[in-house]
């Protein structure tokens, strides 16, 4: 099957077709027609074009009826409506009444094809993001995790395997992978589910605090420690202690904690009894840990014991395939908090926004679209100029990894291959205006055009 679009006219005049239709194969359209809205109607049930130009003004069924009937055969295919000039209300009618443009004849050969063109660009954003919402229905989510890519899944079937047993488990990230979605997954897919989960941030609580918090004290333990306490360990009986960043516990408090683990047991502050409890302990780290023992700085004895079970995080940038899903996650969440339009992403910055880096992983995805819901227009359509401009410039001016170097590179190549970056980031930020690119890169209109044409940059 051909993958070129295929676009059906519908109108009565001859010579209008002809010139349509010569038109839109010049671009390499497919081209198919009829001369009566009861034929043209029939043409979209035999061969479902994927963009219909309607002539409003036709002998017996109108245009209007037409439409009307085409949208109930196939409401994917984008309707244009051709009118004549002194017609205009009527087309106004026509999109509200679900198509998708006008234009009125005559119309100059620019305009026709840039209706199209937009009108294919929404059919197939529609579908894809129709195809994204059935997928994230079907699979890529576990718990409140989304992800399809290989490394995720991996994640998901080693908490699925984890999480009914009592073993100590590490999950390493960079910041803003998911580490304490993990956590959370683990906890609630295991059996203490019903228990508590307790996140201790050993990175915020100030040093003297920590054991009093982990452990309780008792009365008279310390000034100012007029009553006894329980610590969180306590709280946590039955349930699961999330340690994040345990990277950050001092040696002292590592100590009492590898205690814990292997007799499950401690003492509060001051306190001589022992306390028994059945904790499972996640913990977290977005810093090497084993870096941290060869510098002395994190127990040997206390990295292996927690390391039973390691879960890694991948960064974003290495599963760029979860971006689409994320994103779409995101814009649904984002969506419905704020009683706002349903918002849907452009392909082309749905492509940026994949070339992105991500130093803040999924969580800087999450903040960015966030921002972008709340200044998307009333239509719901977000476009690259909502977001923050840092992160769109550090996707294209990348210099080519050098590491092609390794084999030889010819920096003729090289050269061009940077120059073409630069170009098309400046492009980008200039929203595709070659007027604008070229002042922002300082140098004349033809200058660009040339490099255009050289580089072969296409405009889209
Ligand atoms: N796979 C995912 N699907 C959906 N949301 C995600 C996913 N991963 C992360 N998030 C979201 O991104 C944000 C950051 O996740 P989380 O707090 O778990 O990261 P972290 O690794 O603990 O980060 P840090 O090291 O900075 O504490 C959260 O709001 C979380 O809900
Ligand atoms: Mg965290």
């Amino acid at each position: 099957m051909s993958t070129r679009p295929l676009i059906l006219v519908i109108d009565d005049e001859e010579i209008m077709r002809e010139v349509i239709t010569t038109l839109l194969e010049q671009e390499g359209y497919r081209v198919s027609w009829a001369a009566t809205g009861e034929a043209g109607v029939e043409k979209v049930e035999e061969e479902s074009p994927h963009l219909v130009l309607l002539d409003l003004m036709l002998p017996e069924m109108g245009g209007l009826a037409a439409l009307e009937k085409i949208g109930q055969i196939d409401s994917e295919t984008v309707v244009v409506m051709i009118s004549a000039y002194g017609s205009v209300g009527n087309a106004v009618e026509a999109t509200k009444a679900g198509a998708f443009d006008f234009i009125t004849k005559p119309f100059k050969n620019e305009e026709l094809l840039l209706v199209v063109k937009n009108g294919l660009k929404k059919r197939s954003l529609e579908i894809e993001n129709r195809q994204l919402k059935r997928t994230l229905k079907e699979r890529d989510t576990f718990e409140k995790m989304v992800g399809k890519s290989e490394e995720m899944q991996q994640v998901f079937d080693l908490i699925t395997q984890v999480a009914p047993r009592r073993s100590t488990v590490l999950v390493v990230g960079e910041s803003g992978t998911g580490k304490e979605l993990v956590a959370k997954a683990i906890h609630h897919c295991g059996s203490r589910s019903k228990g508590a989960f307790v996140t201790v941030n050993s990175g915020s609580i100030p040093i003297d605090l920590l054991e009093s918090e982990l452990f309780g004290h008792v009365k008279g333990a310390f000034t100012g420690a007029t009553s006894s306490k329980q610590g969180l360990f306590e709280i946590a009986d039955g349930g699961s202690i999330f340690l994040d960043e345990v990277g950050t516990l001092p040696l002292d408090t590592q100590s009492k904690l590898l205690r814990v683990i292997q007799e499950r047991e401690f003492r509060r502050v001051g306190g001589l009894e022992n306390i028994k409890v059945d904790v499972r302990i996640i913990a977290a780290t977005n810093v090497d840990l084993k870096e941290a023992v060869e510098k002395h700085l994190f127990r040997e004895d206390l990295y292996y014991r927690l390391n039973v079970i390691s879960i890694m995080l991948p960064p974003l940038r290495e599963r760029k395939g979860d971006v689409p899903l994320l994103a779409e996650h995101f814009l649904q969440r984002f969506s419905q908090e704020n009683d706002g339009p349903d918002c849907r992403l452009d392909p082309l910055t749905m492509k940026l926004l994949m070339e992105c880096d991500w130093p803040g992983n999924v969580r800087e995805l999450e903040n960015v679209m966030e921002r972008a819901v709340v200044l998307a227009p009333d239509d719901g359509l977000i476009t690259q100029d909502l977001f923050p401009r840092e992160l769109l410039a550090s996707t294209s001016v990348r210099l080519g990894r050098l590491n092609s170097l390794e084999n030889g590179a010819s920096l003729k190549d090289l050269v061009l291959e940077y120059e073409k970056k630069v170009i098309l980031t400046a492009l980008q930020q200039a929203d595709w205006s070659q007027k604008k690119a070229a002042s922002l890169l300082r140098v004349n209109r033809s200058t660009l055009n040339e490099k255009l044409k050289r580089l072969n940059i296409k405009i889209p």
